[in-house]
């Protein structure tokens, strides 16, 4: 691990701060409803984890999808879905959990491609979001933190699958 190359931008305590005021939001524009989270995997797994037990009033159906579009710290610009939802989502209230936007090339697919599916409604929820980088118009509906063009790790962001274990969230500096 080369735990020097990542400057902390993000600690423990602030997450889970937001990520308790985004909870409280979501709770309180879902009342009363069922919400199916799809988890899009792997990045999204802390945030999620943290977000759904944020709202234990909420009724909630928790599913996930398998994604991959990162090659090192660049987009390949494909994305490809590497595990499929396991329940019809047609007729539901669906609230797709991302880790972070930065181009939007996988939540606009992502979108799409749940779209067609027929829910009877779609938004998301993005701990992070990198709108500099964006090369789709794209606006999450719930955010944790704007950040700059930075390639962060940690909280279950990764660098060729490595640092999601680290419980805060850095800039990784290559150089
Ligand atoms: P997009 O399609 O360019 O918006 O990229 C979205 C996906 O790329 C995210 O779900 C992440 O898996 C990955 N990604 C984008 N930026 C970063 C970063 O700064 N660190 C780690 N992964 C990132």
């Amino acid at each position: 691990m080369e735990l020097h190359r990542i400057t902390p931008l993000f600690d423990a305590p602030a997450i889970a701060a937001r990520i308790r005021e985004i909870a409280r939001q979501i709770e309180q524009d879902y009342a009363g409803e069922t919400l199916v989270a799809i988890i899009v995997m792997k990045g999204s797994l802390m945030f999620a984890a943290d977000l759904l037990r944020a709202m234990p009033e909420q009724d909630v159906i928790v599913e996930y999808l398998g994604v991959t579009s990162y090659a090192g710290t660049e987009s390949t610009g494909t994305v490809r879905i590497t595990h499929d939802l396991a329940s019809d989502i047609s007729g539901k209230h669906v609230l797709l959990v991302e880790d972070i936007v930065d181009t939007g090339r996988t939540l606009s697919y992502l979108l799409e491609n749940l779209r067609s599916r027929r829910p009877a409604s779609l938004k998301m929820v993005t701990l992070l979001d990198k709108p500099s980088r964006r090369t789709v118009v794209l606006d999450p509906d719930y955010s944790g933190f704007v950040i700059p063009d930075h390639f962060v790790v940690g909280f279950g962001l990764d660098l060729d699958q490595r640092y999601r274990n680290l419980p805060f969230i850095g800039v990784y500096d290559p150089s």
